[in-house]
Order: C-alpha cells, then structure tokens, then sequence
C-alpha cells in the first residue's frame, strides 16, 4: 500500500496511455514473478462468505470481475486473478491485429473520477491472444472471459464472418465469450445492436459454436452480449427479444457513453466513450430496465462507475448478479478489488442477507427507465 501511494503520484503524472502500458508491463512481470504482488495479494474469502456467484453454468469465486479493455491482450491474466477479481475479462480483440486509432487516445478526468477513449480495440489479434491464454490458463483459477469484435476495416455487412472467426480462435480457452457491439470508437460497431442485424450475427455465432463444442466434444461456451448505456428503451427492448429468442447466456451493461453527463472541463469534449462516476447512474438504469424485463432469465453482468463498495452494492441492487470494474480499478490502484471485496461483504452482511444473490434486483425499481 505505502509503495502504491509513492508511485501512484507518477503514473499520474505521466500521459495516461504511457501509464496504462508501465501499469500492465509490471502484471505481465507479477504474473510470472507473483512475489511482486505481495503488498497487494488478496487472501481469498472463505466460499462461506457469500460471495460466490453461479451463473452461466459457470462459478465465480466472487461477483467482483475485471472488465473489457485493461488487458485486451490476455497478457497478465495470472496477475490480476491474484488481486482479487473472482473473474478476467480479456479483449476486445478482433480476428487480425490492429494498431487501434491514432494520436491521444486516452484522457484523465480526475475531478469527475473519469475517463475519456478512443483507443480502436488496438490488439494482436485473436490466435495471439489464445496462445497466451493456453500457456496461463492452468495457473488461474478463476473464469476468463473473451471479448471479440470486428476489425476497423471490416465492412459491416461482413461483421459476423470477424466475430466467428474470433470465435473459433478464442473457443477452446474461454470460459464465456462476449459479443460485443457496444463500442462508440470503431465506426458502424454499434450499428450491430438492431435486432435484425443483432439476429443474423447471433445466428452465425450460434452455428459455429455448435460446430466448435461438436468437435472439441464439449459443452457449448456461454455467449453473452455487451451493450452500450445509450440505447432507448425501446431499442433495448428489441434487442432483449433478440437475446431471449437465440441462445444468450447473459447480458453485460454497459459499455462506456459518448453522452457526457455534468461533465465538464478541458478533455470533456474529447470524442469517445466516457467511463467511471459519471456513466453510474446511465447504466445503473439500464441493469434495472434489462432485470425488469428479463425476469432473471437474462443474468446480468452490471459494469459502469463503480468506483466503491457502496457503487457495487448499489448495481446489484439494481438487478446486477455480478459485476465489473476499469476505471475504478485505474483510480484505486492494486488494492482495489480486496478493498471493494471486503467492503461489499459487510455491506451485504449489514442488510441482514446470507448471500450477495439475495440482493440482486431489490431495489430495480429505484430507476427508471433510461
Ligand atoms: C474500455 N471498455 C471496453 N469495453 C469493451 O467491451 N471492449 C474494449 O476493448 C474496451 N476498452 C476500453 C478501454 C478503456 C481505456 C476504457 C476506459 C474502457 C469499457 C469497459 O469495459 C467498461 O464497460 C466501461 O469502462 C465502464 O466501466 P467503468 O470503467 O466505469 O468501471
């Protein structure tokens, strides 16, 4: 702790984007040389305490997940499992390496807890991806996640083709997939949220996916959707019927915004998806609009603005059964996850319940819809 508060200063001070690479660089080195998380390893809890989450046919140690985007490459995966999350989400990668957009990409908003980007899913593509995955996987042991895309050049009426392609890279070392199409920052992306386009990309990704399990003689891998916090209701709607008809294991909410919330200052008006505090209550509606409509056949993974305890609680309440972190995690440095974690588990002992799932959904209809 006391080393993180003489460096966190630093990392501040440098461009963000040369930060976020120092911050990865030293997981990738922790991950093979775990001695270097000693200050901030998390003990894990005991399975008694009430976090543990079954979802998806999947279990998660506890509800507490990383989210899309930190590690994009899978390239410290055992680091960041030592920290506490009780799950990994790695990508967005797309079939073909990318470099992502030029220029700045990545802004700080400190005075609003904030973050602005347009880094353009820049990755080394799905196979590289998966042969980093195989060599880890059998040191961690919590759930991975895989979040694919499409390529920035890839027109969109070839958009499936890129994500089955992902797919197939990705299938044999991922414990769920995530669909993503909510990005604001690869042109045309979030087109792929109308349902009938929606529809045709789950199709294709259904068919494939039983070719895969048939082949690799197991079960089908969840598939879950990632949606963005800027849909109307009636658009999230379509998209819900969409789910509920193909064979959608569970929804993440949400994406970053390209609304900008109260949010002032200099990089306010920076173009891309906006992430941390502000984007809270926006998506927090979203999660309680998806629970009210999905009555639970849809489990949630509820991710935006959670930057404490009390910001987690609050997202399961609305109807989150687990959830996920970034910007919180990049302002609340290494020890993050353990604090969140131990926090939440005396806030969910507090409200009387044995078990974090008893709370999620009861305050759904504390927001309205978006
Ligand atoms: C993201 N996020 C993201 N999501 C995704 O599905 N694929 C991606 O590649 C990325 N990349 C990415 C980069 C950066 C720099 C940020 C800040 C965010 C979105 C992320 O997973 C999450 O949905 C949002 O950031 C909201 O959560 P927080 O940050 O408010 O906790």
């Amino acid at each position: 702790m006391g080393f993180y508060r003489f460096v966190s200063p630093l990392l501040r001070a440098m461009d963000p984007e040369r930060a976020h690479r120092l911050a990865l660089a030293f997981l990738r080195s922790a991950s093979r040389q775990p001695w270097l998380l000693a200050p901030w390893r998390h003990r894990p809890l005991d399975p008694e305490t009430g976090l543990a989450v079954e979802a998806f046919g999947l279990r998660f140690p506890n509800c507490v997940g990383l989210a899309a985007g930190l590690d994009k490459d899978g390239e410290a995966v055992p680091a960041l499992a030592a920290l506490g999350f009780g799950f990994v989400e790695v990508g967005t990668v797309t079939p073909r390496p990318q470099p992502g957009n030029p220029g700045v990409r990545l802004w700080r908003l400190p005075e609003h807890q904030a973050l602005i980007n347009r880094m353009g899913f820049n990755n080394g593509g799905a196979a590289a991806l998966a042969k980093r995955l195989q060599r880890d996987r059998p040191r961690v042991r919590v759930p991975i996640g895989v979040n694919i895309g499409k390529n920035r050049d890839t027109p969109a009426a070839e958009a499936a083709s890129d994500y089955v392609r992902c797919l197939e890279a990705v299938y044999p070392v991922a414990d769920y997939v995530v669909v993503n199409v909510s990005s604001p920052n690869t042109p045309g992306l979030r087109g792929l949220q109308a349902a009938p386009v929606l529809d045709e990309l789950l199709a294709a990704l259904e068919d494939a996916r039983a070719r895969l399990a048939q082949r690799l003689g197991s079960r089908p891998c969840p598939l879950l959707v990632k949606v963005a916090p800027d849909l109307t209701v009636a658009e999230l709607e379509d998209i819900l019927a969409v789910c509920l008809r193909r064979d959608v294991a569970g929804i993440i909410a949400t994406n970053t915004t390209v609304a900008r919330p109260g949010v002032t200052g200099p990089n306010a008006k920076q173009p891309g998806g906006l992430s941390g505090k502000p984007l809270f209550p926006l998506s927090n509606r979203v999660v309680a609009a998806i629970y009210r409509r999905s009555g639970g056949r849809l489990p949630i993974i509820g991710v935006g603005g959670i930057m404490s305890a009390e910001d987690a609680y609050a997202k399961i309440k609305a109807g989150a059964s687990l959830i996920q972190v970034y910007t919180g995690f990049v302002y609340g440095g290494p020890g993050f996850p353990a604090r969140l974690l131990a926090d939440l588990k005396r806030l969910v002992a507090r409200d009387g319940f044995r078990h974090v799932r008893e709370a999620v959904g009861v305050e759904a209809d504390r927001w309205p819809d978006p």
